[in-house]
Protein backbone atom coordinates (compact mmCIF):
# COMPACT_ATOMS: atom_id res chain seq x y z
CA UNK A 1 0.00 0.00 0.00
CA UNK A 2 2.73 2.07 0.90
CA UNK A 3 4.19 1.63 -2.70
CA UNK A 4 1.26 2.88 -4.15
CA UNK A 5 0.97 5.52 -2.12
CA UNK A 6 4.39 6.69 -2.60
CA UNK A 7 3.82 6.80 -6.86
CA UNK A 8 1.31 9.32 -6.22
CA UNK A 9 3.55 11.43 -4.80
CA UNK A 10 6.40 12.78 -7.85
CA UNK A 11 9.33 13.95 -5.51
CA UNK A 12 9.92 10.19 -4.64
CA UNK A 13 10.29 9.33 -8.51
CA UNK A 14 14.08 11.56 -8.03
CA UNK A 15 13.87 10.64 -4.18
CA UNK A 16 13.37 7.35 -3.71
CA UNK A 17 14.83 7.01 -0.48
CA UNK A 18 13.31 10.00 1.51
CA UNK A 19 11.78 9.87 4.29
CA UNK A 20 9.72 12.93 4.94
CA UNK A 21 7.62 13.60 8.15
CA UNK A 22 7.11 17.44 7.88
CA UNK A 23 3.55 18.75 7.56
CA UNK A 24 1.49 21.64 7.36
CA UNK A 25 2.87 23.79 3.96
CA UNK A 26 6.20 21.87 4.21
CA UNK A 27 3.65 18.40 3.53
CA UNK A 28 4.91 16.58 0.27
CA UNK A 29 2.42 17.33 -2.57
CA UNK A 30 0.15 14.38 -4.18
CA UNK A 31 0.38 14.27 -8.34
CA UNK A 32 -3.46 15.57 -8.66
CA UNK A 33 -2.55 18.36 -6.50
CA UNK A 34 0.23 19.28 -8.91
CA UNK A 35 -1.70 18.60 -11.32
CA UNK A 36 -5.44 20.76 -10.34
CA UNK A 37 -2.97 24.11 -9.18
CA UNK A 38 -1.22 23.99 -12.50
CA UNK A 39 -4.27 23.67 -14.29
CA UNK A 40 -5.25 26.40 -12.81
CA UNK A 41 -2.69 28.73 -13.02
CA UNK A 42 -2.66 27.54 -17.09
CA UNK A 43 -5.78 27.31 -18.50
CA UNK A 44 -8.69 29.25 -15.65
CA UNK A 45 -6.74 32.04 -13.57
CA UNK A 46 -8.40 34.60 -12.47
CA UNK A 47 -9.40 36.54 -9.50
CA UNK A 48 -12.78 35.08 -7.89
CA UNK A 49 -15.18 36.76 -6.06
CA UNK A 50 -13.91 40.41 -7.77
CA UNK A 51 -15.28 39.60 -11.66
CA UNK A 52 -18.45 38.83 -13.42
CA UNK A 53 -16.35 37.51 -16.71
CA UNK A 54 -16.92 33.99 -17.43
CA UNK A 55 -12.74 32.65 -16.41
CA UNK A 56 -13.87 34.92 -13.03
CA UNK A 57 -17.37 33.07 -12.47
CA UNK A 58 -16.28 29.46 -13.09
CA UNK A 59 -12.89 29.81 -10.76
CA UNK A 60 -15.23 31.38 -7.63
CA UNK A 61 -17.28 28.79 -8.21
CA UNK A 62 -14.79 26.01 -7.88
CA UNK A 63 -13.44 27.97 -4.90
CA UNK A 64 -16.68 27.74 -2.96
CA UNK A 65 -17.04 24.40 -4.19
CA UNK A 66 -13.70 23.41 -2.77
CA UNK A 67 -15.18 24.75 0.88
CA UNK A 68 -18.33 21.80 0.24
CA UNK A 69 -15.62 18.99 -0.22
CA UNK A 70 -13.54 20.15 2.74
CA UNK A 71 -16.93 20.22 4.86
CA UNK A 72 -17.78 16.70 4.00
CA UNK A 73 -14.01 15.15 3.96
CA UNK A 74 -13.67 16.04 7.67
CA UNK A 75 -17.23 16.03 8.25
CA UNK A 76 -18.35 19.41 9.21
CA UNK A 77 -22.05 20.56 9.81
CA UNK A 78 -21.76 23.13 7.60
CA UNK A 79 -19.33 24.32 4.54
CA UNK A 80 -19.94 27.65 5.76
CA UNK A 81 -17.97 26.36 8.43
CA UNK A 82 -15.02 26.50 6.17
CA UNK A 83 -12.57 29.22 7.28
CA UNK A 84 -8.89 28.77 4.59
CA UNK A 85 -6.09 30.30 5.51
CA UNK A 86 -2.79 30.91 3.85
CA UNK A 87 -1.06 28.45 6.13
CA UNK A 88 -0.86 26.52 9.49
CA UNK A 89 0.58 29.37 11.81
CA UNK A 90 -2.14 31.79 10.27
CA UNK A 91 -4.84 29.89 10.99
CA UNK A 92 -4.23 28.89 14.54
CA UNK A 93 -3.41 32.55 15.32
CA UNK A 94 -7.06 32.93 14.04
CA UNK A 95 -8.40 30.95 16.69
CA UNK A 96 -6.17 31.67 19.58
CA UNK A 97 -6.93 35.23 18.94
CA UNK A 98 -10.76 34.65 18.62
CA UNK A 99 -11.17 32.28 21.33
CA UNK A 100 -8.99 35.06 23.67
CA UNK A 101 -10.76 38.07 22.40
CA UNK A 102 -14.52 36.34 23.05
CA UNK A 103 -13.77 33.51 25.39
CA UNK A 104 -11.01 33.99 27.59
CA UNK A 105 -10.78 35.33 30.93
CA UNK A 106 -6.90 36.48 32.86
CA UNK A 107 -5.72 33.44 34.61
CA UNK A 108 -7.22 30.96 32.36
CA UNK A 109 -5.14 28.27 31.21
CA UNK A 110 -4.24 26.75 27.92
CA UNK A 111 -3.21 23.32 28.00
CA UNK A 112 -0.40 22.38 25.02
CA UNK A 113 1.72 19.49 24.83
CA UNK A 114 5.91 19.47 24.53
CA UNK A 115 5.32 17.80 21.24
CA UNK A 116 3.64 21.31 19.59
CA UNK A 117 5.23 22.71 16.58
CA UNK A 118 6.37 26.58 17.00
CA UNK A 119 3.40 27.40 15.39
CA UNK A 120 1.13 25.94 18.22
CA UNK A 121 2.70 27.42 20.63
CA UNK A 122 3.98 31.01 19.83
CA UNK A 123 0.18 32.50 18.89
CA UNK A 124 -0.75 31.65 22.56
CA UNK A 125 1.94 33.70 24.04
CA UNK A 126 0.22 36.22 21.77
CA UNK A 127 -3.69 36.40 22.97
CA UNK A 128 -4.84 39.55 24.11
CA UNK A 129 -5.54 37.85 27.97
CA UNK A 130 -3.24 37.09 30.20
CA UNK A 131 -3.64 33.13 30.10
CA UNK A 132 -1.25 30.85 31.77
CA UNK A 133 0.27 28.21 28.92
CA UNK A 134 0.29 24.50 30.54
CA UNK A 135 2.20 21.75 29.14
CA UNK A 136 1.65 18.03 29.16
CA UNK A 137 5.28 16.40 29.34
CA UNK A 138 6.25 13.62 27.14
CA UNK A 139 8.58 10.48 28.01
CA UNK A 140 11.39 9.33 27.16
CA UNK A 141 10.28 7.38 24.65
CA UNK A 142 9.22 10.15 22.63
CA UNK A 143 5.55 9.41 23.93
CA UNK A 144 2.88 11.32 25.40
CA UNK A 145 3.24 10.90 28.76
CA UNK A 146 -0.86 10.01 28.95
CA UNK A 147 -1.24 10.47 33.09
CA UNK A 148 0.61 13.74 33.06
CA UNK A 149 -2.05 15.11 30.42
CA UNK A 150 -5.28 13.44 31.98
CA UNK A 151 -3.70 14.86 35.92
CA UNK A 152 -3.61 18.41 33.63
CA UNK A 153 -6.54 18.04 32.14
CA UNK A 154 -8.60 17.11 35.78
CA UNK A 155 -6.77 19.44 37.91
CA UNK A 156 -7.97 22.32 35.81
CA UNK A 157 -11.22 21.24 34.49
CA UNK A 158 -13.36 24.26 35.95
CA UNK A 159 -11.05 26.96 34.13
CA UNK A 160 -8.90 25.20 31.35
CA UNK A 161 -9.35 24.62 28.12
CA UNK A 162 -7.52 21.67 26.33
CA UNK A 163 -6.60 22.14 23.06
CA UNK A 164 -6.05 19.07 21.59
CA UNK A 165 -3.90 19.99 18.85
CA UNK A 166 -3.91 17.72 15.19
CA UNK A 167 -0.34 18.87 14.83
CA UNK A 168 0.28 16.57 17.85
CA UNK A 169 -1.35 13.71 16.68
CA UNK A 170 1.40 12.59 14.31
CA UNK A 171 4.66 13.90 15.96
CA UNK A 172 6.69 14.11 12.69
CA UNK A 173 9.98 14.93 14.48
CA UNK A 174 10.04 10.27 15.21
CA UNK A 175 6.63 9.31 13.10
CA UNK A 176 4.77 8.39 16.60
CA UNK A 177 1.31 8.56 16.58
CA UNK A 178 -0.05 9.85 19.89
CA UNK A 179 -3.18 7.63 21.35
CA UNK A 180 -5.33 10.50 22.15
CA UNK A 181 -8.43 8.54 22.02
CA UNK A 182 -7.18 6.66 25.25
CA UNK A 183 -8.33 10.14 26.98
CA UNK A 184 -11.38 10.47 25.50
C1 LIG B 1 3.89 20.24 11.97
C2 LIG B 1 3.93 21.62 11.43
N1 LIG B 1 3.08 22.53 11.93
C3 LIG B 1 3.08 23.80 11.48
C4 LIG B 1 3.94 24.23 10.51
C5 LIG B 1 3.88 25.64 10.07
O1 LIG B 1 3.13 25.66 8.95
P1 LIG B 1 2.81 26.94 8.09
O2 LIG B 1 4.10 27.30 7.38
O3 LIG B 1 1.72 26.47 7.16
O4 LIG B 1 2.37 28.02 9.01
C6 LIG B 1 4.83 23.31 9.93
C7 LIG B 1 5.73 23.72 8.86
O5 LIG B 1 6.04 22.99 7.99
C8 LIG B 1 4.82 21.99 10.40
O6 LIG B 1 5.64 21.08 9.90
Amino acid sequence: MIKNLKKRFPVFTKNPNLVFFDTAASALKVDSMIKAVNDCYAYEYANIHRGIYELSSKLTKRYEDSRLSVSKFINSPSCENMIFTKSATEGINLVSSCLSDNYFNDGDEVLLTSLEHHANLVPWHLVSKKIKIVTAQIKSSGELDYNDLIEKIYKNIHYSLYYQSQQAHLWYLMGLIQLFFLIE
